[in-house]
Parts: structure tokens; C-alpha cells; sequence
């Protein structure tokens, strides 16, 4: 079993290279790629830098370098929601990219012409196996669109009409593009982000006082992921564990 772990930024991902063990790195198109074990899970773990090209790259890479069964995007992202507050954890029923648009020649907005798809829908096994583990820990947790663009969203209208045009829960700038890679090469994906700020204008001051210890919510999920993913992932214990 092999779990893909992206993160845009090194405090989203450094609980998680820490906790991993026999750790190797190495570089593919420019990313790195540190390999190692969690659990009896073999682990493959990037820091892809911020915005959709980045997080693009860094899927297809480990796709092509180290075929993973999973992967997991991991990190923070501004609430869409009123019930999702600093802390919370959001994760992907399935990704958008709110800044994709060809509407000018009649498409809906959001639409990513060749798969021809707006939504992209995520793995609901990795999205249950959050929401257990949020829950057992008290964390709120909501399931629902994250929409993604390059663009820091700290803007009340700009929050609104993501809001409105994609009913998304939450916003950040990579889950959109891992999830399109990861449908092209049919490769089941999940997002899970925990908020750091309101996406509004509150956002200048929340981001930089809450992104690391909402990044390390996240990583920490992440983690117990790789750690229970055997033991989901087979049949009977899933049946077992019920
Ligand atoms: N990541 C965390 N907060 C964000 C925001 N407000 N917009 C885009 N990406 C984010």
C-alpha cells in the first residue's frame, strides 16, 4: 500500500516527514520526493510549492515516479462556510477550480474542457476515514466542494461568488489541480484542509496567526490516515471495525 502526501508549503507537511522512518528523497521534475514508511504504510511525501502548476506537477511526478494507490493533498484553506471556523477540518467530496473559466465562448464557469468536467469527484473511502478520525477527536469536520485558484482569496465578494457559483465549503490554491491529475490517471485523491482564516478581509491577519497550527490539524490527520490505512483498506477489517 502506498500513500501520496502533497503539501503546498513545509509547514503543511513536516509533522508528516518527521513521523516517517528508512526516509529517502529524491528529485523528479524539479520537486522532491521523500520516500519512508509510517506504520506499515509506505509513504510518499512532497512539498509542491503554492498554486495549481505547482500541484499539478508534483501529482503527475509521483504518479509516474512512485505509483501511489492514494493520494492526499493536505493543508489550510479559507472557510466558504459559516459553520467552518479557524481549526475546522474540511474535506473534498470532490475539487473545483473556481478560476478555470471559457465562458466567454458559452461554457459554464469552472468547466475543464477534454474531461469536461467542473466537479471532480474524490475518494469517499479516504473522505469516511477522515471524518471518523476528526470526529474521535472533537474536531468539526464538514464534507463538501473545495474550490481552487491561484489567487489568495481575502475578499468578501470575491469569497461570495465562489460560494455561489460552486456551493463550495471551503477555498486554497492546489486541491483543484491534484484532483484533475489524479482523474486523468484514475487515481483516488481526497483533500483535507484545516481553516486558518474567513477568506475575507479578516484573512490578512488570521493567515499568518493560524496557518501553522491549522497546517499541523491537518498533517496530524494525515498521519492517522497512513497509520489506518491497511487496516481499512482490506475488506474484513473494514468489517471488523464497525
Ligand atoms: N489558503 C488558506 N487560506 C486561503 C485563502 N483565503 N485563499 C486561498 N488559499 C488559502
Amino acid at each position: 500500500m502506498k500513500l501520496g502526501v502533497i503539501a503546498a508549503m513545509k509547514i503543511e507537511a513536516e509533522i508528516i516527514i518527521a513521523k516517517m522512518t528508512d526516509k529517502k528523497t529524491e528529485s523528479l521534475g524539479g520537486i522532491e520526493y521523500t520516500t519512508g514508511k509510517i506504520g506499515d504504510c509506505t509513504v510518499i511525501c512532497s512539498v509542491c510549492g503554492i498554486g495549481k502548476v505547482f500541484a499539478g506537477m508534483c501529482a503527475q511526478g509521483m504518479i509516474i515516479g512512485f505509483s501511489p494507490d492514494y493520494i492526499i493533498n493536505t493543508g489550510v484553506a479559507g472557510t466558504l462556510d459559516s459553520s467552518l471556523s479557524i481549526g475546522d477540518i474540511a474535506v473534498s467530496s470532490a475539487v473545483v477550480q473556481h478560476d478555470m473559466d471559457t465562458s466567454g465562448i458559452g461554457d459554464p464557469p469552472g468547466l475543464i474542457s477534454g474531461i469536461n468536467m467542473i466537479e471532480m469527484p474524490a475518494s469517499e473511502f479516504l473522505g469516511s476515514l477522515i471524518t471518523d478520525i476528526a470526529k474521535k477527536r472533537g474536531i468539526k469536520c464538514v464534507t463538501g466542494i473545495i474550490a481552487s485558484g491561484d489567487q489568495f482569496i481575502a475578499d468578501g465578494n470575491a469569497k461570495k461568488r465562489i460560494k455561489k457559483s460552486f456551493g463550495a465549503v471551503a477555498c486554497e490554491m492546489e486541491g483543484g489541480a491534484v484532483g484533475q491529475v489524479c482523474t486523468v490517471n484514475k487515481v483516488p485523491f481526497v483533500v483535507i484542509r484545516a481553516i486558518s482564516d474567513d477568506a475575507d478581509s479578516g484573512a490578512v491577519e488570521d493567515y499568518p496567526s493560524f496557518a501553522k497550527k491549522s497546517a499541523e490539524i491537518s498533517a496530524d490527520i494525515t498521519v492517522k490516515i497512513a497509520e489506518e490505512l491497511l487496516l481499512h483498506d482490506n475488506p474484513e477489517n473494514q468489517k471488523l471495525s464497525l
